[in-house]
């Protein structure tokens, strides 16, 4: 996908209710986004998917729905405090600030770009002979670019892990990395900056504690691991999942939704016996790869990106990439989280946060699996992926969402052929039966062609036209996004006849 595909995202979602940009009237605010009357109900649908799949599916996971508010400690002990930073620099000249890494990242990105030329070139060159692979292994001038792009990445990664701040300032000036904006190479030091919201509690300046808003849901998870374990008497394995706002103050907030300020996650925490963890690992890398996998976008939307260099806490942990308009991004972290967090937080409480194992007649600190998805850029990766400009064997051109149907925002229209001769109260009753099992919408406006084309729009699976015959022998037409095939149906038949298509065992039970 383009930067002209991207642009036709942005403003399909503004046009159509998905996405609007926050307090708009005020010009928005920078990283912030509200989701309109369509986008919330794809929220909620991704949400309920993602909640159900965890929870419903499995009889070892229960949920839970933590404040945003946590005591100041947490973040303590989580790491948080000291450790939730980004490097930034300032332009001395433009004034502006970046992300050093991101700077040296998009330097390392435009390198690639030039990879992608030369592979480009060759395909056409060599055409169905052509090996990419041992192209871009033998080619002299791919492998230097790829070779620097190695070495910048490797001395960036040491330097961030080492604190040493002046030699990430150092490779930005070797590279000779401008202002994108000004073009000046005029750098202030780098200097590392906390990503967490502040905020306060309490009426009176003395008092008040300050707190932070949660950049992540799970620790809310963590300090409620015994409340859970003991109310509902779960035994390990056992999960805990969340779905909820988290904050961070991101200062390159870029690529709409998919970097915000405020946004959703949706995290597991799997709790498992240590020395289990590797396995417990790889179980749910699997698992969670087919739970993306089961709304049908096809196999190459997807890719695994394995950490090679792990968080302190973690000994293993990998990336579920999606290939979004702007390329293969990160969609959902999975993590294997050691006892990191329950032994810190037993650290700094004071309190035992362990399991005693009846099997093993022995307690622990259990080890974690964490799966951590973030809601909006789920909501990105479906609604991008969705979009599709077609050209119909008539010659004419449509846009229609191919939302898997179990998330349409609506998954029934009903169209009254003509607002009048009593067709819109025909409409109306089914409206008045469906409502109760299916998100219907009732739309009357226009030429029957352009309220189809509107549905397809915005993703709506069906829509049923009531028209003249309909009161003949009460059989109405149901159209099919997708193939836009029309049948004739019985009202009576209606409801039976579309529900496998929003049947969750339908959708999850071929592959969990
Ligand atoms: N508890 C682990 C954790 O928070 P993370 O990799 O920082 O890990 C997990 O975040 C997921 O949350 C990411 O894969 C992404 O989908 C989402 N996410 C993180 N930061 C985000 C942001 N600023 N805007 C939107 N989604 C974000």
């Amino acid at each position: 996908m383009s930067d002209e595909q991207f642009k036709k995202v942005l403003s399909h979602a503004k046009e159509y209710g998905f996405v609007f940009p926050s307090s708009e009237i005020y010009d928005g605010l920078s990283a912030v986004y509200d989701y309109g009357p369509n986008g919330v109900e794809l929220k909620n649908n991704i949400r309920n998917y993602w909640y159900k799949a965890m929870t419903q599916l499995h009889q070892n996971i229960v949920g839970l729905d933590a404040a945003i508010f946590m005591h100041p400690t947490t973040w303590k002990a989580s790491g948080h405090v000291d450790a939730f930073n980004d490097p930034l620099i300032d332009n001395k000249d433009s004034k502006k600030r970046y992300r050093a890494d991101v700077l040296i990242e998009d330097y390392v990105e435009k390198i690639e770009n030039k990879v992608q030329k030369e592979i480009k070139k060759a395909r056409k060159r060599f055409g169905d002979a052509f090996d990419e692979a041992q192209f871009v292994a033998t080619h002299p001038r791919v492998v230097k670019y790829r070779a620097q792009q190695k070495e910048i990445l490797q001395r960036m990664a040491k330097s961030l892990e080492n604190g040493d701040l002046a030699d990430v300032k150092a490779l930005i000036e070797e590279l000779g990395i401008a202002d994108p904006v000004s073009g000046s190479k005029n750098w202030t030091d780098v200097k590392q900056f906390n990503l967490m919201f502040g905020t306060k509690l309490g009426a009176s300046a003395d008092s008040a504690m300050d707190l932070y808003l949660r950049p992540e849901t799970a620790q809310g998870i963590f300090v409620n691991f015994l409340n859970v374990q003991k109310t509902m008497r779960m035994k390990i394995p056992f999960g805990i999942a969340q779905t909820g706002k988290a904050f961070r103050n991101e200062i390159v907030a870029r690529q709409f939704i998919f970097r915000m300020r405020e946004f959703e996650q949706m995290e597991m925490q799997f709790f498992v016996r240590p020395g289990t963890q590797k396995e417990w690992f790889d179980k749910w890398k699997e698992e969670r790869l087919k739970w993306h996998k089961s709304l049908g976008f096809g196999d190459d939307y997807y890719r695994f990106h394995d950490h090679e260099k792990l968080a302190h806490y973690a000994d293993a942990a990998t990336d579920i990439e999606f290939k979004f308009p702007f390329g293969f991004k990160e969609l959902e972290g999975i993590h294997s989280r050691t006892d990191f967090d329950l032994s810190q937080h037993e650290k700094h409480s004071g309190k035992k946060l362990q399991y005693f194992d009846p099997e093993l007649n022995e307690r622990y600190t259990p080890y974690v699996i964490e799966t951590s998805i973030g809601l909006d850029r789920m909501f990105l990766a479906v609604f991008s992926a969705s979009l599709q400009d077609e050209t119909l064997p008539d010659g004419s051109t449509r846009t229609v969402m191919k939302i898997p149907a179990i998330l349409a925002p609506t998954k029934v229209a009903v169209l009254p052929l003509l607002k009048k001769d009593g067709l819109p109260e025909i409409a109306k009753q089914i409206i008045d039966d469906l409502k109760w099992d299916f998100k219907v919408q009732y739309d009357e406006k226009d030429a029957i062609g352009r309220r189809y084309r509107r549905q397809d729009a915005v993703g709506t699976p069906y829509c049923v036209t009531v028209d003249h015959q309909t009161k003949e022998d009460n059989t109405v037409t149901l159209r099919e996004r997708d193939s836009m095939a029309q049948i004739r149906i019985p009202i009576a038949e209606l409801r039976q006849h579309i529900a496998d298509k929003f049947n969750l065992q339908n959708w999850l039970g071929k592959t969990l």
